[in-house]
């Protein structure tokens, strides 16, 4: 018998989606072995966004945390429009023409670049690009060869999409069933997630987050209060301080919300998601302090993870400026100046000044989403 090694054994494995790409590009490369990046835009029909997701090479990658209007992008409008890929084999053609993301491209030294459209059941979610840095490699028997791995990609993240999405609409409905009765309301949720992202995006270089962390941490920050589903109306309703018995109870929420993700994910066999230990770290230490103080396990500085020391930052400013059944709402200055009061004991002080750098987008987020009578 001869000897074959499956080149694309570790898509099978519960790794992360980058890993998947880095596995598939390693295998293109078999045969291929100009194709020096594969890198993934996702698309948003509701605000027309191209979003850069993840790539694989071995060089920094020229565009990250970039987004653009499609619209706006004609080169690409034209590839959704005539529902073909395109090839352009020299992008020095680019050259001396207005700055745009090719020029990105084309000044980390890539000299041609094949897109393929993603689109799966007539719904179009993204693009794939292939860059190389010789010029005119992409000929017709390598273009097949590429389709090929790009439908493989639109499959996976298609695939991985939909666990998300199962994901979030099953903790969603678990929420609304218990909405009517939670003081939190859901434009809480949507300005804290946003905050959040803000402060991600801020602190992207210095941690080296990627797009696909910060589309995470923005997608799982409205599931840091779940666990609070446990906790008894007479504590979660209550128009007064609470007794130090009643917070012990509220205590558990932090443990509680991990433990029901934990069972989420077995149950609805999604524990091959990638991002799960971000998701349980939002739940279980959102409560912790810097200086050890918070809870439920007493951790301080470092040893609470980063999404966790985030969250919290995003989710304590907007407590402080919404109105709770035991307080009413602060204004943003009394906030600003709490959070700041509080760097360094009960939050990350990176955190807090990588918020308060942009005042002038938290008080957009705060007329997007203002409260109303649906909540
Ligand atoms: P929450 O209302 O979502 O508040 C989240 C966190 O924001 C609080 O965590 C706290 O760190 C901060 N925060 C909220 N309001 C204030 C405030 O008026 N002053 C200050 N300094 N910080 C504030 P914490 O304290 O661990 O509370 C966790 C949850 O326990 C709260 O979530 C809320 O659901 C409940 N809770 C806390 N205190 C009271 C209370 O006095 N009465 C009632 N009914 N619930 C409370
Ligand atoms: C884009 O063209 O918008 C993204 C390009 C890339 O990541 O190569
Ligand atoms: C482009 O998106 O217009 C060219 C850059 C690339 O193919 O990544
Ligand atoms: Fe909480
Ligand atoms: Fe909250």
């Amino acid at each position: 018998m001869p000897h074959h090694k499956d080149a694309l054994n570790s898509i099978n494995k519960t790794s992360s989606i980058a890993e998947k790409l880095k596995a598939l590009h390693k295998a293109t490369q078999q045969h291929h072995p100009f194709i020096s990046r594969i890198s993934v835009a996702l698309y948003d029909t509701n605000t027309d966004l191209l979003k850069t997701f993840i790539y694989s090479g071995d060089e920094k990658t020229p565009l990250s945390n970039y987004q653009a209007k499609l619209s706006e992008i004609d080169s690409l409008k034209n590839i959704i429009d005539a529902s073909e890929p395109r090839v352009i084999n020299d992008l020095t053609v680019l050259n001396g023409k207005p700055k745009t993301h090719s020029s990105a491209v084309l000044d980390a030294g890539y000299k041609s670049s094949y897109t393929m459209p993603m689109i799966f059941n007539d719904h179009f979610f993204g693009f794939v690009f292939f860059n190389s840095f010789e010029k005119n490699v992409f000929n017709e028997h390598v273009m097949i060869e590429l389709d090929m791995i790009s439908h493989m990609i639109t499959l996976l993240i298609f695939n991985e999409r939909a666990n998300i999405r199962t994901l979030l609409a099953t903790v969603k409905s678990a929420l609304n069933m218990t909405h009517s009765r939670d003081p939190e309301t859901a434009s809480h949720l949507e300005r804290m997630s946003r905050y959040t992202r803000l402060i991600a995006r801020e602190l992207a270089s210095k941690y080296d987050f990627d797009d696909q962390y910060i589309e995470h941490i923005y997608l799982f920050a409205p599931l840091h209060d779940l666990g609070k589903i446990k906790v008894p109306d007479r504590i979660l309703l209550k128009p007064d301080k609470l007794t130090n018995e009643e917070f012990t109870v509220m205590k558990d929420h932090p443990t509680d919300g991990k433990e029901l993700i934990e069972s989420l994910m077995e149950n609805y066999g999604l524990s091959g998601i990638g991002y799960v230990s971000m998701l349980e770290n939002i739940a279980q230490y959102h409560h912790e302090y810097v200086d050890g103080s918070g809870y439920p396990e007493g951790l301080s500085g470092e040893d609470i993870p980063i999404e966790a020391r985030i969250v919290t930052v995003a989710d304590v400013f907007d407590a402080l400026t919404s109105e709770r059944p035991y307080k009413k709402a602060w204004s943003n200055e009394e906030a600003y100046t709490k959070l700041k009061e509080m760097s360094g004991i009960q939050f990350d002080p990176q955190c807090v000044e990588a918020l308060l750098k942009n005042k002038d987008e938290i008080e957009a987020i705060q007329r997007t989403f203002m409260e109303n009578d649906y909540g």
